[in-house]
């Protein structure tokens, strides 16, 4: 499974670079918002430092406002890929993307239905949203179960990204249930570094250590 970073946060971005795991970055217009920085400075800055897929989202609801928008992104640099709100413009988008050879990440997606719909018009990944279906008293991860089914009954090439992730438990039955890719905050990727006995058990090899001759 691939690690994404979800954030637009430079500094965090180099960080999970610089631990070797980061596969690629997520975006939306909320984290763009939290750098106070204009998208496009935000974009520069990622694209100097990620080589795998980065997820820039659309803001315009039409499809012709989608298309301009999707045809300027991928412009930047081959590894953009253009992130799309799943709705019927956006499917509509999607298919366009797709026929014109340019990656998107259908984003916003709550039901395996809407995966099914994105996958059909070409989505390069769909991203579930999994911690606000968990947030509004639904079992999130259900939708990736029923979405690694679907895709493989038909052998779709779309990708599944599991988004909105909140723990590290999340990260793993990504993995266990097959997931593609799992973009993941910040602090979820630095707490999936740690446990306990890790800590304990270098501490005492540290100790034992002390008393090697040297
Ligand atoms: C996905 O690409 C989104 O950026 C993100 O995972 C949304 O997560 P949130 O529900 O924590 O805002």
């Amino acid at each position: 499974m691939k690690f994404f970073v979800d954030t637009a946060d430079i500094a965090q971005i180099k960080e999970v670079v610089s631990w070797g795991i980061c596969d690629g970055v997520t975006t939306n217009p909320s984290l763009i918002a939290k750098t106070g920085k204009p998208l496009a400075k935000v974009v520069e800055e990622i694209c100097a430092v990620v080589q795998g897929p980065i997820s820039v989202e659309v803001t315009a609801l039409d499809f012709e406002g989608m298309m301009t928008e999707a045809r300027k992104l991928a412009a930047i640099k081959d590894n953009i890929v253009v992130k799309i709100p799943l709705t019927k413009a956006g499917i509509q988008a999607t298919k366009a993307c797709s026929d014109a050879g340019i990656a998107t990440n259908v984003t916003l997606c709550f039901s395996a239905a809407q995966a099914l719909i994105a996958a059909k018009a070409g989505a390069s990944y769909i991203s579930p949203f999994i911690g606000r279906l968990d947030d509004c008293g639904n079992e999130g991860m259900q939708i990736i179960e029923d979405i690694t089914a679907i895709y493989r009954n038909y052998d779709f090439n779309t990708e599944v990204l599991v988004a909105s992730v909140r723990h590290p438990i999340h990260v793993v039955e990504s993995a266990r249930l097959g997931a593609d890719v799992c973009t993941v905050p910040f602090d979820v990727l630095d707490k999936l570094f740690s446990h306990p006995l890790t800590d304990i058990g270098l501490a005492k090899f540290m100790k034992d250590w002390e008393k090697v001759p040297k």
